[in-house]
């Protein structure tokens, strides 16, 4: 790689902030590889002070990692293709840990978040590794997970689940906007990553039920994988600058938005890359 380029682990399991990279559509083939190796091994990479990056050069420099695709439900940020707001003043407050948009047969492979307006204290991003969270699991629970297949749906998604702090009129809005189209797919609890041959675990807030299972002990076996998954071990968490573009391999973490700073201004535009169908480890 570039000796320009310097990577630093962040956490011991996961993420890596990656300095002397300004990105851009221009950025030349050995600095894209070297962006996407850095993103299969850590799960998710940090740059800081990208304040080059508007909406149009954030989508641009998505365009050289793939094909770049709107949200299926939330309307996109007027004058982009491609751009999802998360507006705090707008409810916009992911505080449940998922993956983006799991309630489609062929998810995100990535998603690139940029701060726009970050509060003065507070507002940081977990994520997790779904890889990792899959390998330290004990055998016996590997082996239960192995075979089982979830439905994921968002039809209970960040309305249902944010704080309720947030102001009751933004809630019901987004609801209105987020559940207007409900979409239902399954994927596998355990997923063999496409690039890298890891088994990962599916799960995240858009799971509504495990196939086979009660409701009640869906629901378990549900928190119990999630304790496994956002088990500080498995976790990075990020406090933001304005100027900072995160991304993140979607097929190999959740996230969390830390929902503790009130009414202070939060903004961040996220741009998700095309993904494909998840493929179980029975193929
Ligand atoms: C997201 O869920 O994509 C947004 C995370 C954040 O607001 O930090």
């Amino acid at each position: 790689a570039n000796v320009n380029f310097e990577v630093r682990p962040v956490a011991g399991r996961i993420g890596a902030e990656i300095r002397g990279v300004e990105l851009s559509a221009d950025l030349n083939e050995e600095t894209v590889s070297f962006i996407r190796e850095a993103l299969l091994k850590h799960k998710v990479i940090f740059f800081r002070g990208q304040h080059q990056l508007d909406d149009a050069g954030q989508e641009a420099f998505a365009n050289l990692l793939g094909s770049p695709v709107a949200h299926p439900t939330v309307p996109i940020k007027q004058g982009t293709d491609y751009v999802l707001e998360l507006n705090s003043a707008h409810g916009g407050r992911a505080d449940s840990w998922h993956t983006d948009v799991t309630f489609v047969d062929a998810y995100p492979q990535a998603s690139i978040l940029r701060a726009v307006v970050v509060p003065e204290a507070g507002g940081d991003t977990v994520w997790a590794n779904t890889a990792a969270a899959y390998d330290h699991l004990p055998a016996e629970l590997q082996k239960l997970v192995d075979g089982l297949w979830a439905v994921h749906s968002n039809e209970y998604d960040y309305a249902a689940y944010r704080s309720r702090e947030v102001d009751e009129a933004a809630q019901a809005k987004h609801r209105e906007v987020f559940a207007s189209t409900v979409y239902e797919t399954e994927h596998p609890l355990v997923r063999v990553h496409p690039e890298t041959g890891e088994r990962t675990l599916v799960l995240g807030h858009f799971v509504k039920r495990i196939l086979g299972l009660s409701s009640a002990d869906s629901a378990q076996l549900f928190s119990l994988l999630q304790s496994h998954i956002t088990r500080l071990e498995n976790t990075v968490r990020w406090r933001w600058s304005e100027g900072d573009v995160i991304i993140w391999d979607n097929r190999a973490t959740q996230h969390y938005a830390v929902n503790d700073y009130g009414d202070q201004h939060r903004v961040v535009r996220r741009v998700t890359i095309d993904g494909d169908v998840p493929v179980s480890i029975d193929g």
